[in-house]
């Protein structure tokens, strides 16, 4: 079965998708617009509703790209956990996926958001974890510049692993609450952690109750070599930014292959392609918004935003001639930088033809056509082992994301590819993922958890 997810935030994933005359204004610090967008996504038995974030306010030494706002520079937006809180209110059954960085929060704070998250919303929590990959958010926390990419890793590595502990504090059945007997909790199901490493000195135990997924789902986004054994150990879900489903599936494999070098089943880990999708009654109109949409893009941020992309200053390159070498190191967003350069190289592409070719999608996927066309480019994605579901975003919001529930989820669920129904009410129970079991606490007293 494909997995759904999307993204809120309400800029659409295309660069002009904002400025749709149908799209919606305000949405980015709209309450009653997220939960429409929910909504939407819950109509469509979507899995998860995704908010990216970042610790700060992004170009602004830019001026022309600072003006544009593509999605991925929100200079405002909710903080995620806090959005998913109100959220969880208003749905019942679509997960919600909060980004949050482990370079700059503390693992106690987190540990305690992601748990009551869980608890609001009956089990359907989900953690992004990130380390941050704009370089700016440092001044935000008193540095000057970026953290190194190693040592960010290996902070990110001792924060989960602190946050896991946390979440291990209670046992399940820890508070009988026995009016008769007075007896309010058992203080032989509790347990500290005591923990003492590298980066962080936690005593615990947690002051939030064991949570109904007995942890958040854990996604992660990291491409690089460090970032990709985190997710092998820790992370449920990845995001995989793949051009195309060769790079998809190799990337896949990879992931799949470093999950069992962990010691998990290759099937514990979920890849999720970001896609954007075009989806219309027919071609035609889908060609017509994709070309309303770019006629929006302003051609002046064509090369400021794939420079941002790459992560290289691009405006001294004549903007018909190739991409310059982009096989060195950077500390942000290596994902897109290599992925862009691979296909630019493959294709032979020059500067102005692969911006035209990547703003459309931010460097994800692109899904154009009917409802039958998109499905067909999907199954393919997820028959050949490349995906087992997608961050399917829309180029502009609200009418994108109707497009995708109304004709393409139809027509996946036709093909056997796409549930009917939610089967669960926790996230875990829907992707079809084991409540992981608490090692402090024998299983028979605790209930429902799983080995
Ligand atoms: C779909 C997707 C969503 C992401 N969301 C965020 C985000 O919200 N905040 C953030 O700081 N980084 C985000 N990233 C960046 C990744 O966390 C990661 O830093 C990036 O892919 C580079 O990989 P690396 O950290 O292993 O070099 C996202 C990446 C992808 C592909």
């Amino acid at each position: 079965m494909l997995s759904l997810m999307t993204t809120l935030g309400g800029l659409g994933s295309h660069l002009g998708g904002w400025r749709h005359p149908r799209a919606w204004t305000g949405t980015a610090m709209n309450l009653d617009q997220q939960i429409e967008l929910a909504r939407i996504a819950e109509r469509g038995l979507f899995d998860l509703l995704f908010l990216a974030d970042g610790n700060a306010v992004r170009q602004m030494d830019k001026p022309a790209l600072f003006e544009a706002v593509s999605f991925s520079d929100r200079p405002t937006g909710f903080e995620p956990v806090t959005l998913m809180a109100a959220l969880a209110q208003h749905t019942s059954r679509i997960g919600l996926l909060a980004t949050a960085t482990t370079t700059y929060e503390q693992p106690w704070t987190l540990a305690r958001k992601f748990a009551s998250l869980d608890h609001l919303s009956g089990g359907r929590a989900c953690w992004n974890i990130v380390t941050s990959s704009y370089p700016g958010d440092s001044r935000n926390f008193g540095r000057e510049d970026h953290v190194p990419r190693g040592e960010r890793y290996a902070r990110a590595s001792e924060f989960v692993e602190v946050c896991k502990g946390l979440w291990d504090s209670w046992a399940p059945d820890a508070f009988p609450e026995d009016k008769d007997s007075g007896r309010y909790l058992r203080a032989d199901r509790v347990r500290t952690l005591d923990h003492h490493g590298v980066h962080f000195d936690v005593a615990g135990p947690l002051n939030v109750a064991r949570m109904p997924q007995g942890y958040p789902v854990l996604f992660h986004a990291g491409q690089s070599e460090p970032g990709r054994e985190l997710a092998a150990r820790h992370a449920d879900c990845v995001f995989s930014v793949s051009g195309d489903i060769k790079v998809g599936r190799d990337f896949a494999t990879d992931m799949r292959q470093r999950a069992v070098r962990h010691g998990r089943a290759a099937s514990d880990i979920r890849i999720y392609p970001g896609a954007t999708a075009y989806v219309a009654q027919s071609m035609a109109e889908a060609d017509e918004l994709f070309e309303e949409l770019q006629s929006l893009i302003s051609p002046s941020v064509g090369v400021p935003y794939l420079s941002k992309l790459v992560e290289e200053d691009l405006s001294g390159y004549p903007v018909d001639g190739p991409l310059p070498d982009l096989s060195g190191e950077v500390s942000g967003l290596s994902s897109f930088r290599t992925t862009i350069a691979a296909m630019a190289e493959r294709d032979g592409l020059t500067i102005r033809e692969t911006y035209e070719r990547v703003l459309p999608t931010m460097g994800h996927v692109l899904f154009k056509g009917t409802a039958t066309d998109v499905a067909d480019q999907m199954q393919e994605w997820h028959d050949s082992g490349a995906a087992d579901g997608f961050l399917l975003s829309a180029p502009a919001l609200p009418f994108g994301l109707e497009s995708i529930v109304d004709l393409l989820v139809p027509e996946l669920q036709r093909r056997g590819l796409y549930r009917t129904a939610y089967t669960g009410s926790t996230l875990r129970e829907n992707l079809g993922l084991p409540i992981p079991r608490n090692p402090h606490f024998d299983l028979a007293l605790s209930g429902t958890e799983q080995s």
